[in-house]
């Protein structure tokens, strides 16, 4: 489907009043005319969302979304919801959300659909990582601003997707907001500030843990096509979830490239699939990777879904003067030890109130170079451990190796279904994308 952008207003194109009126000519007895405090209060546009994937978060950030608008005093609701599966996009109907059947979008092409309501200004994209960069692409040559959930593509040519995206949203004058949400959480801004401004001396070395128990969930073999089921239990497929590194791990990768204001240079590890068996799938469950920033700096990243004697989803950061959990703490040596007191929003909805009041405010926020760097960081350790190689940065960024069907990352709404191909469990010494051509084992 084409949206017309023509036939839209400016709200409909998720074009903020404010710079409309910077671009409407007003002559100066027009402009005198008008009611100041009015014209503020009537910038504050109506936000009409959309939820994108209704699954557990997408249902979730459609409810922190309403929180978040609540809390602000603005108009705010979800106007439409598009999911792949009926079943999944009828939950649009039930409370909170309350839509009419006509407004709940189900098949491939439901988020155009969705995004083709009038006045949708606003896109919560919850599907899949594997097709963020496509439904994320489809979002922003539709006008829409978009709060899109970690992580945000699976391999090199995805990234490049999101990075070429998000530029094009700044240009259109939209806001991103990415569920990376540590970096909403007023604890965690606070202290890598101290961090920042040197409260630990120069760092020296980084420690990055999401070690949970396990195994992570499998929900079996369920559609009449090998892409149905793929995408019916998609964290078992490396094009949909991109493994456990980048699903779940990328919220501490993150908070290590905010801290070092850059991302690693280069990654080697190791890992294996340990709990998951005989079970369908391609991932693995468990990752060990040592990363290497600009200036020699090493960061230390564990991360796994299965079952052991400690656990821990948490950062460390030493430097020559301290060290710091950068959740809430930091301890110089010999000094006074810092802890955050202070009053925490729930970060998944302050994510929706910041993104709400950088539109209203036609403020910057665009984090979609922040997510993608620490989405390839963690592809990059990925890529790592299944080949067995030390991968660098721009290796990866410039590989063309698509694990998914290229169309994902193109048009996700042109997909139809059919068969699709399932990589073996990755094996060091068998799997390799970087090879010409690539190794990448199939199944059968
Ligand atoms: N920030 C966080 O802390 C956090 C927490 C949980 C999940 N997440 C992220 O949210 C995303 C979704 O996770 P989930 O747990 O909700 O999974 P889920 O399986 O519960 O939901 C995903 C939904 O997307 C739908 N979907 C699949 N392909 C689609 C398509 N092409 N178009 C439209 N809908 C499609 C599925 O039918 C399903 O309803 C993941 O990227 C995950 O990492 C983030």
């Amino acid at each position: 489907m084409n949206i017309q952008k023509s036939q839209q207003s400016p709200e409909a194109a998720g074009v903020s009043r404010r710079h409309f009126l910077k671009a409407a000519s007003v002559t100066a007895a027009g402009a005198a005319a008008l009611n100041f405090p009015d014209v503020l209060a009537d910038a504050k546009q109506p936000i009409r969302a959309i939820i994108i994937g209704l699954g557990g978060r997408g249902g979730g950030a459609g409810e922190n979304f309403i929180e978040a608008v609540k809390n602000l005093g603005v108009d705010g609701k979800i106007v439409a919801v598009a999911d792949l599966f009926p079943e999944q996009a009828r939950r649009g109907q039930e409370a909170p959300f309350n839509l009419p059947a006509d407004k709940c979008f189900s098949g491939f092409q439901a988020y155009k659909l969705a995004l083709a309501v009038p006045e949708v200004n606003y896109a919560i994209i919850a599907t899949p990582p594997g097709f963020r960069p496509g439904i994320y692409k489809g979002c922003i040559e539709a006008g829409k601003n978009v709060f899109m959930e970690k992580p945000v593509a699976a391999d090199g040519p995805g990234a490049r997707v999101m990075y070429a995206t998000g530029e094009e949203a700044t240009k259109k004058g939209l806001k991103v907001a990415a569920g990376t949400q540590r970096r909403h959480q007023a604890d965690y801004i606070e202290t890598i500030k101290r961090i920042h401004d040197g409260a630990i001396g120069d760092i020296v070395t980084l420690r990055a843990y999401w070690v949970n128990g396990g195994p992570i969930w499998h929900r079996g073999d369920h559609g009449d096509t090998a892409l149905e089921r793929q995408i019916r239990n998609w964290y078992h497929y490396i094009w949909l979830s991109g493994d456990h590194i980048c699903e779940q791990h990328v919220h501490n990768l993150d908070v290590c490239n905010w801290i070092m204001k850059t991302h690693p240079v280069k990654a080697w590890g190791q890992g294996a699939r340990q709990m998951l068996g005989d079970k369908s799938g391609e991932i693995w469950d468990n990752f060990a990777v040592e990363y290497e920033y600009p200036g020699g700096i090493h960061m230390f990243s564990y991360c796994g879904q299965i079952t052991r004697k400690w656990s821990s989803v948490s950062e460390a950061v030493h430097g020559t003067k301290g060290w710091s959990n950068p959740n809430n703490t930091i301890m110089p040596t010999g000094g006074q030890p810092f802890r955050f007191r202070g009053n925490v929003i729930n970060p998944y909805v302050q994510e929706h109130m910041d993104l709400i009041n950088a539109i209203h405010n036609d403020t910057p926020l665009n984090e979609t170079q922040n997510v993608t760097d620490s989405t390839l960081t963690a592809i990059m350790g990925r890529e790592a451990a299944y080949s067995g190689a030390g991968v660098e940065w721009d290796q990866l960024l410039k590989s063309n190796f698509t694990y998914g069907p290229h169309i994902a990352y193109t048009d996700p709404s042109a997909l139809v279904w059919e068969d699709y191909r399932t990589l073996k469990p990755p094996l060091p010494s068998l799997h390799d994308i970087f090879s010409n051509p690539p190794a990448v084992p199939t199944v059968g």
